[in-house]
Parts: structure tokens; C-alpha cells; sequence
């Protein structure tokens, strides 16, 4: 299959960039490289740099005519979306509709969706969220996520592209930028290996679904399948607090690092977690990956970095 794949140079999309060209598929990478870096890109696979809000994209997917689009470029800072929600609308709202249109007029039949879990659903009313819970996003970032769902719905039922649009809860795994906001594994693990002390916002008891790379890599993969189609949680149905990641960490690394606490983030999420029964109903899948063995591989890997 030819395949575009936004975001392709950051952590999710290159990942799966790689296990697509694995799989013998012909990929092309569409990223302004903002967050994301050229080391990431699977030298196998062609790189276009451009902005995905750039109605230039248009011409691109007329000259390659692509059979599917993954679409993992986003503004994915939550902070960032509440502090400039513009920006934030421009590049998941109009960018997303932008590739939408260019996929529309040139053939495209299938289109896979990074979306959120935590920042849709907001505070839960019940635990885990399954894919039919209230949808109360609490930031802009949500609420991009949530209309790019609505979009692809609309191009669903009008023109008849297909799409799996996944849910993700915490992502975590080798290439996540430490620097982020959110990366949570990635910035302990840096922090640690450096000796320094992490920070926990709030008492630390506030709790994520972390899933690890390979297993959203494994979606992704099953999701070219004709069969599958439709909005899924990919989440673990763990719950896992982050004074538990800090522990688990500390150990497996023997750092000397004190659980340093600071002010809970406003608006912060207390309880985060999301059923993945309705993904394993319909593809068979689950999380392979416990969260030690993914921490000690996420350990392995920015180990091997340094
Ligand atoms: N990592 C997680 O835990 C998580 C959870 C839920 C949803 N998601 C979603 O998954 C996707 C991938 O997230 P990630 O963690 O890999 O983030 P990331 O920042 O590593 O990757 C995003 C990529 O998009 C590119 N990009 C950003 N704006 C762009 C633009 N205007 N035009 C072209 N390219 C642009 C960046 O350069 C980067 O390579 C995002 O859509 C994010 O919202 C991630």
C-alpha cells in the first residue's frame, strides 16, 4: 500500500513509519519537523517537509495518490493549546481538514487518526472510560481532537472514507522527547540518568494509562486491515499512578533521586484510564507490554542514547 504518514518524523509516527516499510508498504513522511527530528525518519522512507496546514499538500497527494493516510501531526501540547488555542486549532483543526480535503478529492480510502483518550473524555464520570463515555474535554487540545473525530465521521458518511481512529491514553517507549510536557517516562528517565531530581506535580497520586510504543505500533498495523474500522480506545485498562513510575524508575536505574513534590498543575487530571475491550472485540487486540518491561526497554534505549 502507499501510505502518508503525518508526524512521521516525531515519537508515535516513526515508529510506526518503521513497522509499515517492514511490512513492504511504500511510505512517504509528512512533518514540519516542529517536534519531531530527522534522526527518527526511516531512511527507507520518502520525506516530504512541509506543514501539514500548507494548501500545497494538496498537490502532493494528487501526485502520489496514496491509499491511505495516517495522521499523527499534531500540536500535541495540552498546555500549549490553552495558552495560544489559535495555533492550536489551526494546525489540528484547519491542518486536519486540509489533509482531509486533499485525501477526499485524490482517492484516499482509509484514514487512521491519532486521538486522545485522557483529553477527551476529561474528568471520568466511571472507570475505565470506555469509547461511549461523556466526552468533556477541559482543553482546547481536547476539543481539536474531539472535532477531528466529528470530521472524519462527516467524511465517512458523505464520501465514504474509511477510518480507525485511536484513542491513545499515555504513550511511552524509546524516542519520546524528553523535553515535552507530557512524556512523564521520558523526562524521569532523563532527569535520573543524569542524577537529577525529577519533579512530581501534586502528591503524585493522580494516575495514567500508559501504553508502551510496540503495542500502539501493533494498532496501527492491524488497522490497514479492510476489516477494521471505527473509534477505539488503545489503552491498557491499568491504571498507574506517577509516584509509581517515579519508584519503579528510581529502582531499575539504582538512582539517587528523592520524590521532590510541587504544586498539583492547574486543571490537571486526577483519575485517568481507559478500557480497551471494544479494540480487542474487534481486532483482537491488547497491550502485550507490562509497564515494567516497558520501562526497563524505555530505560535500554535512552541508556543507548547517551
Ligand atoms: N504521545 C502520547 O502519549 C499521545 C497520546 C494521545 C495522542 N497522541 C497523539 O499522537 C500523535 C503523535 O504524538 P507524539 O507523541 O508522537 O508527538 P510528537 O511531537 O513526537 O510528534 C508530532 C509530529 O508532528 C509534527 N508536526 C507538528 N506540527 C506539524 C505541522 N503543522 N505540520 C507538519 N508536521 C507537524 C512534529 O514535527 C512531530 O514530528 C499526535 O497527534 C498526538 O496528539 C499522543
Amino acid at each position: 500500500m502507499k501510505i502518508a504518514v503525518t508526524g512521521g518524523a516525531g515519537f508515535v509516527g516513526s515508529h510506526i513509519v518503521d513497522a509499515y516499510i517492514e511490512e513492504g508498504h511504500d511510505v512517504v513522511v509528512i512533518d514540519n519537523l516542529s517536534t519531531g527530528s530527522k534522526a527518527n525518519i526511516n531512511p527507507k522512507a520518502r520525506f516530504e517537509k512541509i506543514d501539514i496546514t500548507n494548501p500545497k499538500i494538496r498537490d502532493l497527494f494528487e501526485a502520489e495518490k496514496f491509499d491511505v493516510l495516517s495522521h499523527h501531526a499534531a500540536q500535541a501540547n495540552v498546555r500549549q493549546s490553552v495558552i495560544d488555542p489559535s495555533f492550536d486549532a489551526n494546525v489540528n483543526i484547519i491542518g486536519g481538514i486540509n489533509l482531509y480535503e486533499s485525501a477526499h478529492k485524490t482517492g484516499v480510502s482509509k484514514i487512521i487518526f491519532a486521538s486522545t483518550g485522557g483529553a477527551i473524555y476529561g474528568e471520568q464520570k466511571y472507570f475505565p472510560a470506555d469509547e461511549r463515555h461523556p466526552k468533556r474535554p477541559c482543553s482546547p487540545y481536547g476539543v481539536s481532537k474531539l472535532a477531528n473525530e466529528k470530521y472524519l465521521v462527516y467524511y465517512k458518511s458523505l464520501f465514504g472514507i474509511e477510518h480507525v481512529i485511536f484513542r491513545y491514553t499515555n504513550v511511552y517507549g524509546p524516542r519520546q522527547n524528553p523535553e515535552g510536557e507530557s512524556g512523564v517516562v521520558a523526562i524521569f528517565v532523563k532527569k535520573m540518568l543524569k542524577g537529577k531530581n525529577p519533579v512530581i506535580f501534586g502528591d503524585g497520586t493522580q494516575t495514567r494509562d500508559y501504553v508502551y510504543i510496540e503495542d500502539v505500533v501493533n494498532a496501527n498495523v492491524m488497522a490497514l486491515d479492510e476489516k477494521a474500522k471505527g473509534i477505539y480506545n488503545c489503552s491498557t485498562g491499568r491504571e498507574i499512578s506517577v509516584n509509581t513510575i517515579f519508584r519503579i524508575l528510581k529502582y531499575r536505574l539504582g538512582a539517587d533521586v528523592k520524590e521532590l513534590h510541587e504544586e498539583a498543575q492547574s486543571g490537571e487530571q486526577l483519575r485517568s484510564v481507559c478500557s480497551h475491550r471494544k479494540l480487542f472485540k474487534a481486532l483482537g487486540w491488547k497491550a502485550d507490554v507490562d509497564i515494567e518491561q516497558g520501562l526497563i526497554k524505555t530505560i535500554d534505549w535512552f541508556r543507548s542514547q547517551k
